[in-house]
């Protein structure tokens, strides 16, 4: 079932259903989310059996604002938070950037995996604001919201996608494509200085020029910590075996295939050409903000071309293209 987000009766439907305890699909301006109320274990349970995520993998939670955000962290703790934790939600709530923070005992218990820490983020899309807003009026502080796929599959950016994940069953609030189009750059400030656990658009770079805020990077960070369980290589895996693979290489490559090549997807910023009719031709944009907005929805669609292989150019290696050359190689892992 979709539900029209332009529609202010469809957002009050939206928050009844979360409010009872069901699960909606739920667009923000990164990813499709796959949400349940946060401080009902029984409701985020469904969430990790309808994705087959293993448990203690912790969700992220969704709340309208650092006000909210209170209702999940350590008793105090927004007072006291590392002086880069609150810059942080300050400068980039709301918006794509979740921060790892200690999380207040007994609450979202199934939604923070049992961990003491527990990620938080603030949605900017007014779709997510305005459910999240009508749910507060209900009494219910956030929504744990993982992206609405399989797991291990390729995160959705469309209403389309989060249907054909889960079929009609699972209701979804449609907004249409979502403008950033890949998950949430995730921070933890649990550890004395910021650590990056996964790019996203909100780059190191950005909040250093915004905030003089160093962010570290897992390998480069002082102490060893574990590693986020979401980063695990294979990830955003598409059913077709993806390869990076230079311009040059693919064009040498197609040339020797000829017009048998079989059904190969390529995704290229450097023009290829090929004879064959089986292969599917796509321009990746020059613009990484751009490229991160098609990227899903170009692994898709291979898919549902029915191509075996995908063959993507290398993205540069400027810090702006990081969280696309991210999900590339994890895809490319898969
Ligand atoms: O943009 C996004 O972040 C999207 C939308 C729906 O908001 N959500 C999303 O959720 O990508 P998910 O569950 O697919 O990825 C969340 C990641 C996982 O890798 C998880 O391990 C990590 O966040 N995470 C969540 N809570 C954590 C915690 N307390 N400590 C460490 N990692 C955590
Ligand atoms: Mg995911």
């Amino acid at each position: 079932m979709l539900l029209d987000a332009s529609s202010p009766a469809a957002i009050e439907q939206a928050a009844d259903i979360l409010a009872s305890g069901g699960l909606l699909g739920l667009p923000t301006e990164t990813v499709y989310g796959l949400a349940a109320r946060a401080d009902n274990d029984e409701a985020v349970n469904a969430i990790f059996t309808t994705k087959g995520r293993p448990k203690g993998h912790p969700l992220i939670v969704h709340v309208l604002d650092a006000a909210a955000a209170e209702a999940f962290v350590a008793e105090g703790f927004l007072q006291q938070l590392p002086d880069h934790a609150a810059a942080l939600m300050r400068a980039f709530w709301p918006g794509p950037l979740t921060v790892i923070v200690p999380r207040r005992a007994d609450v979202a218990d199934a939604a923070a995996g049992q961990h003491a820490t527990i990620g938080l983020r603030s949605p900017a899309h007014p779709a997510a604001q305005a459910v999240l807003k009508a749910l507060l009026a209900r009494g219910v502080p956030g929504l744990a919201a993982p992206s609405a796929n399989r797991f291990g599959s390729v995160s959705p950016t469309t209403a389309q996608h989060v249907t054909q994940e889960f079929g009609e069953a699972v209701p979804v609030l449609d907004a249409g494509a979502c403008p950033v189009g890949i998950e949430s750059t995730i921070i933890d400030c649990t550890r004395g200085t910021p650590v990056l656990l996964r790019p996203g658009v909100i780059t190191p770079e950005a909040i250093w020029q915004k905030l003089q805020v160093r962010v570290q990077y897992p390998q480069t960070a002082t102490d060893n910590a574990p590693q986020a369980p979401g980063t695990l290589a294979a990830h955003y895996a598409p059913r077709a075996k993806l390869r990076l693979m230079g311009a040059k290489d693919m064009q040498a490559a197609l040339d020797l295939l000829g017009k048998d090549a079989p059904a190969i997807g390529i995704w290229s910023r450097t023009p290829v050409r090929s004879k064959a009719s089986k292969v599917r031709l796509a321009a990746m944009p020059d613009n990484a903000a751009e490229a991160a907005r098609e990227l899903f929805a170009r692994l898709r669609a291979f898919d549902e071309q029915g191509v075996t292989l995908i063959w993507v150019e290398p993205v540069p290696t400027s810090p702006e293209w990081e969280a696309v050359a991210d999900r590339l190689q994890r895809a490319a892992a898969g």
